[in-house]
């Protein structure tokens, strides 16, 4: 669990600084929060304080509150694993950019060895300002990082750009802490349903909900890739650090993974394909008739056997949602398409499958090893996967 400091700067988002020292005292973190004055006429010291059981600091001037540390914000900077700004004002982006240090948060900053996470929350004029931009790129280019801003509803009320991200994106954050095991590594991820046309307001289409793709590429980015992760149409963010590719159907899928497949070192593909299209596409609705409709359809590229058959060096998984004789129609997917490892599972089972947040998942690799896991949660079944991938790419180096 890591030592957080919150840096709290005056806008109307400081209330939702509140959630957050609530959120990560929740998972266990050691929370500090530091005000500005400006900060302190939106929320009190009290409420920071009762929240992160830890004394708030609001004042370089003050007598010092830990007689351990000789220089309380050098002190305060040494003890930090991470610096959370939140919310981070133009007028705080524009101290630090410019290396300006008068208070005890700007010393703070500027003293720290610990990464620095800038979470913006403005007017979305203001946000897009180019001395606003240029700021920001200052402290991009200085390695600082950014939790950014969302469309939305703002305090002045209008809408645009620069509602602050959610909480749970920006204590997401503390996953980067983690060892970077995958540094340096490229990961293409496929996730979620595909959409296959009939006509303009009708598609063919599947349960997946693309929660386990989106797991493997936030806990591939976590632990330092660089993730591609091509998704068909789901209800879920995006995962922080990921470069995201949006398709819907099929063929766009496989033209996305045709661009990104020759520099990955490792393609997992947990999308839920539409192994058929509708033949014809109606450039108008369809309108019933007395009749009965028959839709003729055609097949869609198989993308993984067409993977398996370019590769070169690239770790190749794929998985495998069955409803019966899970192991057999794995092992003949894994042979059938040249794969590395098929990660199977048996959608009928409730605790795994379309939607679910828990999985059990079976790997079985080429190389004939078999690592069946508990029922885990898919992030943490993502991890395992992870985990066997990059052992099997180390023992190919
Ligand atoms: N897959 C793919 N392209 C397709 C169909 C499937 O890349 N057109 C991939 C999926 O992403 C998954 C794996 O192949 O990783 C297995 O998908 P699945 O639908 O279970 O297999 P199919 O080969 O379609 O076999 P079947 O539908 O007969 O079970």
């Amino acid at each position: 669990m890591a030592n957080i400091i919150v840096g709290v700067t005056g806008g109307i988002a400081a209330y939702k600084a509140a959630e957050l020292v609530s959120l990560l005292g929740k998972q266990g973190h050691d929370v500090r929060c530091i005000m500005t004055e400006a900060a302190q006429q939106f929320i009190t010291p009290l409420t920071l304080q009762t929240l992160s059981g830890n004394p708030v600091y609001t004042n370089m001037f003050q007598l010092q509150q830990n007689p351990e540390w000789k220089v309380e914000h050098i002190g305060l900077a040494h003890w930090a694993d991470l610096m959370l700004i939140v919310p981070a004002t133009a007028d705080f982006i524009g101290k630090v950019a410019n290396g300006l240090a008068d208070d005890l948060l700007s010393t703070c900053v500027m003293a720290s060895q610990a990464p620095v996470y800038f979470a913006p929350a403005m007017n979305d004029q203001m946000y897009q300002n180019p001395l606003v931009q240029r700021n920001i790129q200052t402290l991009r280019d200085a390695g600082y990082g950014f939790v950014d801003p969302v469309e939305g509803n703002l305090a002045c009320g209008t809408s645009g750009k620069g509602k602050m991200a959610s909480v749970e994106q920006i204590a997401d954050v503390v996953n980067t802490l983690r060892p970077q095991d995958l540094a340096g590594m490229r990961f293409v991820i496929t996730a979620g349903p595909t959409r296959e046309p009939i006509d303009p307001v009708r598609f063919l289409t599947n349960h997946s909900s693309g929660k386990m793709g989106y797991a493997l590429a936030r806990q591939a980015a976590y632990r330092g890739a660089d993730v591609v992760l091509i998704s068909g149409p789901v209800q879920l963010e995006a995962p922080y650090g990921v470069q995201m590719v949006y398709v819907e159907s099929a063929q766009q899928m496989f033209e996305a993974m045709q661009q990104y497949y020759a520099d990955a070192d490792v393609i997992i593909k947990s999308a839920a394909v539409a192994d058929y299209r509708p033949k014809t596409v109606s450039a108008q609705k369809i309108k019933k008739t007395d009749d009965d409709l028959t839709l003729e359809l055609e097949r869609n590229a198989d993308i993984l056997a067409w993977l398996g058959a370019h590769k070169t060096h690239q770790v190749l998984i794929g998985f495998a949602a069955e409803t019966n004789d899970v192991a057999q129609n794995a092992l003949g997917k894994l042979q059938r398409k040249q794969l590395d490892f098929i990660a199977a599972n048996d959608v009928t089972q409730t605790h795994s499958g379309f939607g679910k947040d828990t999985n059990q998942v079976t790997l079985y690799g080429a190389d004939g090893s078999v690592n069946a896991l508990p029922i885990l949660s898919k992030d943490d079944t993502a991890n395992r996967i992870l985990d066997v991938a990059i052992a099997y790419k180390t023992k190919l180096k």
